[in-house]
């Protein structure tokens, strides 16, 4: 069913209904002016939705606050609060009065605040037209007098825990979870396991999205497949510290899954006329399995958070793994000449560039070419790359600086730290206050001064440490730079790519420590990985295709044995794996044999007939493959073993030829029987099959 998309109100029952195509979502403001959850799942008319009941658990010593749209603290609720607030006089906790709402268009606002004190609430919920991906944010504002300081409605608010939403699935008999954990090298590793019955948090404490989890859960009932089966999920578009706390209880409420920026222990004051908005925190409900549930949200992604999401990703030379800080104009020319021959369209000079930039011990923060390496600048090497027919592209790491530094001599009070606490250096260095202004402005202003001196195409932004310390001795308040920090870097990405309409930007975070909605919404990929392990790489990326489509996701061919596992895989196993994703090469090229380069050249030219599968077609995971399909192709990257592989989404009564052996098959055939693959005698077989529809 493919309904309108819309919000729709019945003023007798205070119900509100969100439409998406093939789904519905229903909310009511109860008799206590509390905003209670109906329902989220299949259409429902907004006739229906206003018979529904609320979930009347909460009012007892033994419920939680299941079923509410945003659980808060005060009265007779004991499970997670998504807001909990101090006030000036000791008193804690909400009690809603409901100040009425607006609808426009997929947009709807509802306005609450509290009965007694200065807090304004906003619940805000869009929909769009093409997708079942629900936004979710919420606005505190001190509606308190401007300025004061002193008297109860002139005081700041204590905020403990201010959660974008709540979302609550119905109660079903069995309550799985699905996320990814995860380590450097290892991110984004796939789990599925039963609920407990109790409070589950999923975190990051370290200032970034981090490698150890995603800020992303999908609930099931158990029985749900990648075909089939109601899944809901909930995204949180946030690249700093966060927190997800689910909560199943025996009391067969419904199950709610409460997340937001920042986590536990963190307490900022919300100044009087001051108004906060939390990133958004989408949910999607879907019929169509796990595998429906991805492509919903890579749909998303395209649609409503990439910035230019249509531009082709380029094939891109990244030098990282080849020559690591031993970066020199004449190293680097002769990559680029090994990577034009193949094909490389990106030629990006990653870490070692800049100042005395040598080892992981020193340099970043000044972000002027290295002078013994580069004593005419970086102009003659872009000269050439560019004379090569490549783009260009460069490395920054923007958040730090080492303590062996021009910068930091200059300003060690830039950096986050305590008084009286030791300065942790991680890899040597040390994270810049992006909280801070004037910090803010140097980065913007010497990244706006490089990228306009080399017109450079494309920029890996990395950031590799956790925050320690997190302090501004300064600032009475100081616990706010836990979410300031991030939106600096939003800032400074958001204004750098104002300035330079046609920059492209890629995250990174010591690999894949920052692989989320929030950096996705600023950049065109994601690095996932420092590990380029072909084999390891299939786990690596089946976790990120969850949430992330495929165009988003940097993958690059490299050396055999690979650098971080010794693992020794052959030269197409590594191009077809990478291929999956954004085509990249960081192989050390200047040790490729002729025939190696030959075999490269052919890879990154099949690589380019499939690319407008791959990056904008719709993706299937299959079994021990990968499926990208349009309206007329097919692309499939199979590995492992021989095998009738059936394919999927394909339509039954069309028939598709293969476009390297002419062979026809009808749809029907290849969904129900399968695809014969034959795949090459050799350890770490693979194939790519491209199918067109006749
Ligand atoms: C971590 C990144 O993930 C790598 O690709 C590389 O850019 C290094 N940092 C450079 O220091």
């Amino acid at each position: 069913m493919s309904q309108v998309s819309s919000v729709s109100f019945d003023a007798t029952s205070r119900t509100f209904l969100l439409t998406t195509p093939a789904t519905s979502y229903a909310l009511r403001i109860g008799a206590d002016d509390v905003p209670h959850h109906l329902h989220w799942g299949g259409p429902l008319t907004l006739n229906q939705a206003a018979t529904l009941p609320v979930y009347d658990g909460v009012i007892s010593s033994f419920a939680s606050t299941a079923g509410e749209e945003l659980g808060v603290e005060g009265g007779p609720r004991f499970g997670v609060p998504s807001l909990l607030v101090r006030y000036a006089d000791g008193s804690r906790g909400v009690e809603w009065v409901h100040e009425g709402h607006e609808i426009d268009g997929g947009r709807l606002r509802v306005y609450l605040r509290d009965r007694h004190y200065p807090l304004a609430c906003t619940l805000h919920y869009t929909v769009h037209p093409d997708s079942d991906v629900i936004e979710r944010s919420l606005t505190l504002r001190h509606s308190g007098p401007d300025g004061g300081d002193g008297g109860e409605g002139g005081a700041a608010i204590e905020i403990l825990r201010c959660d974008a939403a709540a979302w609550c699935v119905p109660a079903t008999s069995g309550v799985r979870l699905s996320h990814t954990v995860g380590q450097w090298s290892g991110e984004t590793q796939l789990r599925r396991t039963e609920a407990p019955y109790a409070e589950t948090v999923f975190t990051s404490r370290r200032g970034v999205s981090g490698h150890f989890g995603n800020p992303w859960l999908m609930v099931d009932a158990g029985d749900a497949d990648e075909s089939h089966g109601d899944v809901w999920s909930m995204v949180l578009a946030w690249s700093g510290s966060w927190r997800i706390t689910a909560q199943r209880d025996h009391t067969g409420g419904p199950f709610t899954v409460s997340g937001g920026a920042g986590h536990e222990g963190l307490t900022w004051r919300l100044r009087p006329g001051e108004q906060h908005r939390t990133p958004v925190f989408a949910g999607q409900f879907s019929t169509g399995g796990f595998g429906g549930t991805s492509r919903g949200w890579h749909a998303y992604v395209a649609g409503h958070v990439l910035p230019r999401p249509d531009e082709p990703r380029p094939v891109v030379y990244n030098s990282w793994e080849a020559t690591g800080w031993d970066v020199t104009p004449h190293g680097q020319r002769a990559l680029a000449e090994r990577a034009a021959g193949l094909g490389v369209e990106l030629f990006v000079v990653d870490d070692g560039w800049f100042g005395a930039r040598t080892s992981d011990r020193a340099g970043l923060g000044d972000w002027d070419p290295n002078p013994e390496r580069f004593p005419d600048g970086l102009g003659p090497l872009v000269k050439e790359i560019r004379a090569l027919g490549m783009r260009f592209g460069l490395w920054v790491e923007p958040e730090m600086t080492n303590a062996d530094s021009d910068l930091y001599r200059a300003h060690p009070d830039w950096v986050l730290h305590m008084p009286h606490r030791r300065r942790t250096e991680l890899r040597h260095q040390l994270v810049l206050d992006f909280s801070r202004p004037d910090v803010v402005e140097w980065a913007f202003g010497w990244l706006d001064r490089l990228v306009a001196a080399h017109a450079v195409d494309s920029l890996k932004w990395d950031m590799n440490r956790a925050f320690t310390e997190a302090g501004r001795p300064s600032s009475p308040d100081a616990e706010r730079l836990w979410t300031d920090h991030t939106r600096g870097v939003y800032a400074v990405i958001d204004r750098l790519r104002a300035a330079h309409p046609g920059l492209r930007v890629e995250g990174c975070a010591g690999g894949g420590g920052r692989a989320d909605l929030g950096m996705l919404a600023r950049t065109d990929q994601t690095w996932i990985s420092d590990n380029t392990d072909a084999t390891d790489r299939i786990a690596i990326q089946h976790g990120y295709s969850q949430i992330y489509p495929a165009r988003t996701m940097s993958a690059w061919a490299t050396d055999s044995p690979n650098p971080y596992t010794g693992r020794t895989t052959p030269l197409r196993h590594r191009f077809h794996i990478a291929m999956a994703g954004a085509l990249g090469i960081g192989g050390d090229l200047s040790r490729w044999s002729d025939a190696e380069l030959s075999e490269a050249r052919g890879l990154v030219a099949q690589y380019k007939e499939i690319r407008p599968v791959v990056q904008f077609g719709e993706q299937y995971r299959l079994d021990d493959a990968v499926q990208y399909l349009t309206d007329d192709r097919v692309v499939v990257i199979a590995w492992g073993r021989d095998r009738d592989l059936r394919l999927a989404g394909l339509a039954p009564a069309a028939r598709y030829t293969d476009e390297a052996t002419g062979a026809e098959h009808h749809g029907a055939a290849l969904l129900a029987h399968g695809l014969r693959l034959r795949l090459p005698k050799e350890d770490a077989p693979s194939t790519v099959v491209r199918l067109r529809r006749l």
